[in-house]
């Protein structure tokens, strides 16, 4: 019978990657103050969709004025990726920079928030679409107040009614959607979705897709303060109609003031691919160098950490909702993506790190060879514990791009007030300048 070997961390070859002393560095050492509060990071669309993992607005901020105060990129000839781009904070502060750029993510939700974040829309035409939209949730969503409402009833379309009471009853019976919702927001769920899915698919449509999609989880029975969804026996009850228009209307007010802060000659788009897929992340790269006659600048990401549990089962409620969004969601199905999501929780074996390292060097040796010479990977990475001791994996993804051909020309480290939340308190990082603790690193390579 074969014999279990027993985990030890030393002697793992990635931690071992790690094992060297900063101070051995010759690049340059910096030390990033970012301090502000959830709140004010959320400004402009950044706060259109609420996004675990997400790193500080500023922090992609600070980054992009570094390359471009540096001439590292051209706005006029460069554009920038975000391989790990999550709900697009990186995109978000390269519109506002006048930076061209791109997003890649595996969780066709954050593409969305990518795509609706950075786009300039037409507001009046929003809130025209908008007046249809709420006539129509107002009209089904009162369809048997009879009595109150006969002459808005005269409108209601038979087969409309018809399709909402079928699939109402039809995800009623459903033990899995009772579960996380009441009869009446699956009810008003599926008003809003067969009114969304009526419309042409669009970049309009895109934009109240996205709100659809934020105001799932809080009209659902799920804890709103925990990542992972879990049922709260205890939770206030919310209309979905009420919270949807909330929710437009707040989207609607942002986009007129981030028209006035962003020019709409800047493109940004995103896709829905695995970042550790050569052909596709190259195909995309040409394509988008071909489109823009640009080059590939800058890569700047965010990798989840080692250690942190998987973001698409998170997702879950949202996805219980997917279905008929086919343009989002592609051919992928929710198993694809959830296999193609990098692995990294439990770490408690050899297997787990390598599959962890395994990924990324095939997604940064995707951005190596599609980057310019000259060009930078620019990669915010934390630490973590495992079985209780200390993994630099900042230092690790250091040798890593070392491997690849990348030099380090220059790193920080960056206090912060945001996400020292219990999870992220004990495992990840706890951001002090204290040697031999957990640190969140800003890596700067150069190809
Ligand atoms: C730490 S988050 C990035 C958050 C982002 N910086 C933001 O501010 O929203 C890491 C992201 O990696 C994505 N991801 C995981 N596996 C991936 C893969 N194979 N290809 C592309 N993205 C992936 C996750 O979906 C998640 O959005």
């Amino acid at each position: 019978m074969a014999v279990k070997k027993l985990f030890d961390l030393h002697e793992n070859i990635y931690y071992q990657k790690s094992q060297f002393e900063i101070s051995e560095l010759e690049c340059e050492k910096e030390f990033w103050n970012v301090d502000e509060t959830i709140s004010e990071l959320a400004y402009l669309t950044h706060d259109y969709f609420r996004y675990y993992g997400k790193f500080p607005s500023k922090v992609g901020k600070m980054i992009l004025e570094d390359l471009i105060k540096g001439n590292v990129i051209d706005k006029e000839k460069d554009f920038v990726i975000d391989n790990y781009a999550g709900s697009g904070t990186t995109l978000v502060e390269a519109k506002l920079a006048g930076i061209d750029s791109v997003g890649l993510d595996i969780n066709p939700f954050a593409v969305l928030a990518c795509r609706v974040k950075t786009y300039n829309y037409d507001v009046s035409k929003l809130r025209k679409t908008w007046n249809h939209i709420h006539g129509e949730l107002f009209k089904y969503n009162n369809v048997d107040k009879e009595d109150l409402l006969s002459c808005v009833i005269q409108e209601v379309d038979d087969k409309k009614k018809r399709r909402i009471e079928e699939k109402t009853r039809e995800l009623v019976a459903n033990t899995e959607f009772l579960k996380w919702f009441s009869d009446k927001v699956i009810q008003q769920l599926v008003i809003i979705k067969d009114t969304l899915l009526e419309m042409d698919y669009s970049k309009e449509r895109e934009f109240f897709d996205l709100g659809f999609f934020a105001i799932i989880r809080r009209v659902s029975y799920a804890h709103d303060a925990e990542v992972r969804p879990h049922v709260n026996k205890k939770k206030r009850k919310r209309d979905a109609i009420e919270a949807f228009s909330k929710k437009i209307t707040e989207m609607l007010d942002t986009m007129d003031e981030w028209n006035s802060a962003t020019c709409s000659q800047v493109y940004s788009n995103a896709y829905l691919t695995s970042n550790a897929d050569l052909d596709r992340v190259t195909n995309i790269v040409n394509q988008e160098k071909e489109l823009r006659k640009k080059e590939l600048g800058a890569v700047v990401s965010h990798p989840p950490y080692l250690n942190c549990f998987d973001y698409i089962p998170v997702y879950k409620l949202k996805f219980m909702w997917a279905e008929g969004f086919e343009e989002i969601f592609g051919e992928m199905s929710y198993d694809q993506i959830k296999k193609s999501e990098i692995k990294s929780y439990p770490v408690n074996n050899d297997e787990a790190i390598e599959r962890y390292f395994v990924h990324n060097y095939n997604a940064y040796r995707n951005v190596y060879n599609n980057l310019r010479d000259g060009g930078y990977c620019c990669i915010v990475i934390g630490d973590c514990t495992v079985k209780k001791e200390l993994f630099s994996v900042h230092k690790s993804f250091i040798t890593m791009m070392q491997e690849l051909g990348f030099s380090l020309e220059k790193m920080a480290y960056r206090s912060t007030a945001y996400g020292t939340g219990r999870y992220a308190y004990n495992f990840r990082a706890d951001y002090s300048e204290k040697k031999d603790s957990k640190q969140d690193a800003i890596l700067f390579f150069k190809k």
